[in-house]
């Protein structure tokens, strides 16, 4: 970069390659091979300059350039610190290498030479005398050895405001800068201008492009992190999953056993409500038919004896009333155990059929028509014309004359008269829903949960044993596989809802 000051020397002596050798002379012929070494040489610094090469090269070629083209110059360019103070070395290859550095490093100011001050004040400072000039006053001593008088400097600026530096001309001489070195200053500043704007912009570059591996370092830094993350939280997860997995499986174990135990908890307050209600009759037979053995006893000792006809006539007063409370009470036990019998409901000896829903609710109609007729029920009917559903017609009519029956007994107690409404249609394009409502008394809200119980029944002692509504249930969420709910309010009424499968293919719904 800076070149020992014989080397300047020579260097001054040999222009740019490719630039002819400066010849003052006022001939014109001369004049004009000037030009074209400027030129040519201009056009070589454009070339390095779009090349890419060294801002020092560029500039140093520049300042051989210049020198080449006026007798007892020296050339240099001072470039502005990025900090807006310090003055920065840029190029000059005649001048000595010492003085180039010492320069390096000092702070712009309103008297610092002629390149530190044509910095601070943004425009041309033309030193003729340096010895005389204010200006240099401070560095007297230090420009001295080298000999030079004169130094002017120009601002280089990057779109007429943005200072980037100077260029100065120095001379061993007194001197003014006359239009030839204007023009040669010009020329100078111009192309400065060009290198280091170039020079400024590649290093904005390059600062972009460390940011930017930076950014993308810490980006994968970050990704690498994020997935060590994501891969402990995913064996997390698995270990979670595994945990879940075995606490569903104790869960389903547990539900099972529970499901078990429920069953059996049923089955035996089921067995426990059948012994209750067979001891009843049973017991009441028991004791009539001990009763009428031990007056059969009785009647046989004294028939030894020799038989009064009042005695007889009072055995078989007692034998008759005892063969009839046997046998009212052998029925009641007959009834119960029947009815025990339809819990179990067996669909393997009904048959699945496709029929019609309204023969079927008119047929059970006409069978409840007398009784409700007695009771001045009025029954009416909203059924969807032709519908046909494919299911077991024996059980379906079984619940929903056991949903009758019971409005018959319960919901118009104490009533006159009322109503019954009932409807079926389809509830989706594979259910049916049938609805049975009565405007009756209403079942009290802490009966509701317990009407499906077996044995359940508000009629206890009145010959209804509770079982109808949990066959009921038993016929609709078991054999049919439907369901059952029901909507009750006391004093308006009760309806009972069943919903069960249509059985048919969706196209045979349309
Ligand atoms: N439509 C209704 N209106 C009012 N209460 C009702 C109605 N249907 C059922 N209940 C109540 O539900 C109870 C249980 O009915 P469920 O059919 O199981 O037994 P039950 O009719 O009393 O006796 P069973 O039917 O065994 O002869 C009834 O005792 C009654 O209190
Ligand atoms: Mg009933």
């Amino acid at each position: 970069m800076n070149q020992p000051m014989a080397a300047c020397m020579q260097t001054l002596k040999n222009p740019p390659e490719g630039t002819s050798p400066a010849i003052v002379n006022s001939d014109d012929g001369e004049k004009a091979q000037l030009a074209e070494t400027l030129r040519k040489g201009q056009n070589q610094s454009l070339e390095m300059i779009a090349k890419g090469a060294l801002l020092t090269d560029i500039l140093s070629h520049l300042m051989l350039l210049i020198e080449s083209q006026a007798q007892g110059v020296y050339c240099s360019v001072l470039l502005l610190d990025d900090d807006g103070i310090h003055i920065r070395n840029g190029a000059g290859p005649s001048l000595p290498a010492e003085y180039m550095q010492a320069l390096d490093g000092f702070e712009i100011g309103p008297t610092v030479g002629s390149c530190g001050t044509a910095m601070y004040r943004k425009e041309m400072v033309v030193v003729s005398d340096i010895m005389s000039d204010p200006l240099w006053e401070p560095y007297k001593a230090f420009i001295a050895p080298h000999g030079f008088r004169a130094c002017w400097s120009t601002p280089i600026f990057l779109n007429k405001d943005m200072l980037l530096g100077t260029f100065a001309m120095y001379y061993r001489e007194v001197r003014s800068p006359g239009p030839d070195d204007l023009k040669l200053i010009d020329v100078a500043t111009h192309l400065a201008g060009i290198a280091i704007e170039r020079n400024r912009k590649e290093r904005e570059l390059a600062r972009h492009r460390d940011h930017l591996e930076e950014l993308v370092a810490a980006r994968k830094a970050e990704l690498v992190v994020a997935k060590d993350r994501a891969e402990i939280i995913n064996l997390e997860l698995s270990k979670t999953n595994a945990e879940l997995a075995c606490t569903l499986n104790t869960l389903s174990l547990t539900q099972a056993e529970l499901l078990r135990r429920d069953k059996l908890a049923a089955l035996g307050s089921l067995v426990a409500g059948i012994a209750h209600e067979l001891n009843t009759p049973i017991g009441n037979g028991l004791i009539v038919a001990s009763t009428l053995a031990e007056r059969t006893s009785d009647f046989s000792t004294t028939y030894a004896q020799g038989l009064k006809r009042s005695t007889l006539e009072k055995y078989m007063a007692d034998a008759s009333e005892a063969s009839l409370i046997l046998q009212r009470n052998l029925q009641r036990a007959a009834d119960l155990v029947s009815s025990f019998k339809q819990i179990a409901v067996d669909h393997t000896t009904t048959d699945r059929q496709e029929f019609s829903v309204a023969e079927l609710i008119t047929e059970i109609s006409q069978a409840f028509s007398t009784p409700m007729r007695q009771q001045s029920i009025q029954l009416t009917c909203d059924i969807t014309n032709h519908m046909q559903i494919s299911s077991l017609p024996a059980l379906l009519s079984q619940a929903l004359q056991s949903l009758l029956s019971n409005c018959l007994a319960h919901a118009f107690e104490g009533r006159d008269k009322g109503s019954i409404h009932i409807t079926a249609h389809y509830k989706t394009d594979t259910s049916t829903e049938i609805s049975i409502t009565d405007d009756g008394i209403g079942i009290p809200p802490h009966n509701l949960p317990r009407i499906f119980d077996p044995f359940f029944t508000s009629k206890l002692g009145a010959g209804s044993s509770g079982l109808g509504l949990y066959i009921v249930h038993n016929i609709v969420c078991g054999v049919l596989n439907g369901k059952i709910e029901v909507e009750s309010v006391v004093g308006s009424g009760t309806t009972f809802r069943i919903v069960v499968p249509s059985g048919l293919q969706s196209d045979a719904l349309n």
